[in-house]
């Protein structure tokens, strides 16, 4: 496994296993399959209702917690809410703490949501704090009133939306850059892309590894989501091969800033 290092110093895997959208019904079984293959990484989200089935896969996959990197969003607003929905998530996963905790989208209260998840920092229940969803406007204003400043901020990034106004400034305030649907949530044709292909043919691998191994060499986390077992693997295997300068700058170039979500707006901004 390939690690990033927090502003913190601790350390995180560079490519989790995402699970939006997979069925709470399904997910013990997709998590388990996950850590079975070698992932350490699970993202999950008070609003994907998935949480108390990462626990239990985390439970009875028998890893050590201090090997597995936990990962889970609030979905409050102000302080309050957001203090209770932290421990409720953490009853809910069965955990003593997560190893990231994450403000999920930008809020009308920024500043008391973000203090619930300072305080449940300090108090070593999150282990690392940051936000998702978030422009470089919103960031400047949390840090303003944060003691505590974000260390990682997810947002929709893939090849078709490479996010090269965020990813710098990220860099420059040492936020990490994680991506949410790096393979374009299957919709966008980004999988069909004959520059990719051309790429994976290559390095005989497939269009998906291309990808994921692009934004891992970018400095971009990748959290991939899949139900299918062979995808799961497969988007694990993509440390046995290096993108070229040349590669490198023809994927930068498919680059078109399109959105599959189109949300949030205030991320869709040309300054952003
Ligand atoms: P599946 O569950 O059948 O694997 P994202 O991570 O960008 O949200 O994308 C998730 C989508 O990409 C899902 O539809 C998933 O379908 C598909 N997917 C994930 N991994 C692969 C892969 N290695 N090859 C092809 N499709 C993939």
């Amino acid at each position: 496994m390939h690690y990033a290092e927090l502003p913190n110093g601790r350390r995180m895997p560079v490519i989790g296993f995402g699970t939006y959208r997979i069925d709470p019904k399904d997910t013990r079984e997709a998590v388990s399959q996950a850590l079975s293959m070698g992932y350490r990484s699970i993202d999950t989200a008070q609003l994907y209702r998935n949480e108390r089935e990462v626990g239990q896969a985390v439970a009875a996959s028998g890893i050590d917690r201090a090997d597995l990197f936990i990962t889970s969003k609030t979905m409050t607003e102000g302080y309050k809410p957001t203090r209770e929905g932290i421990e409720r998530s953490l009853e809910r996963a069965g955990l003593d703490h997560f190893d990231l905790m994450l403000v999920h989208w930008p809020n009308s209260d920024h500043a008391g949501t973000y203090r619930a998840l300072e305080e449940a920092y300090q108090a070593g229940l999150l282990r690392a704090i940051g936000v998702s969803n978030f422009n470089s406007d919103q960031i400047g204003e949390l840090c303003e009133q944060a003691d505590v400043a974000p260390m990682i901020d997810q947002i929709e990034t893939s090849v078709y939306w490479q996010q090269r106004k965020m990813h710098p400034f990220l860099q420059g305030r040492h936020i990490l850059h994680e991506s949410w649907s790096p393979l374009g949530e299957g919709r966008s044709r980004v999988l069909e892309e004959p520059a990719l292909q051309a790429i994976a043919d290559h390095h005989h691998k497939s269009v998906a590894q291309v990808v994921l191994r692009f934004l891992t060499q970018e400095d971009v986390i990748v959290l991939p989501r899949s139900t299918n077992p062979a995808h799961i693997r497969e988007n694990l295997d993509i440390f046995d091969f290096t993108l070229d300068e040349a590669e490198l700058d023809r994927v930068r170039r498919l680059d078109r800033a399109e959105s599959v979500e189109n949300w949030p707006s205030d991320m869709l901004q040309e300054q952003y």
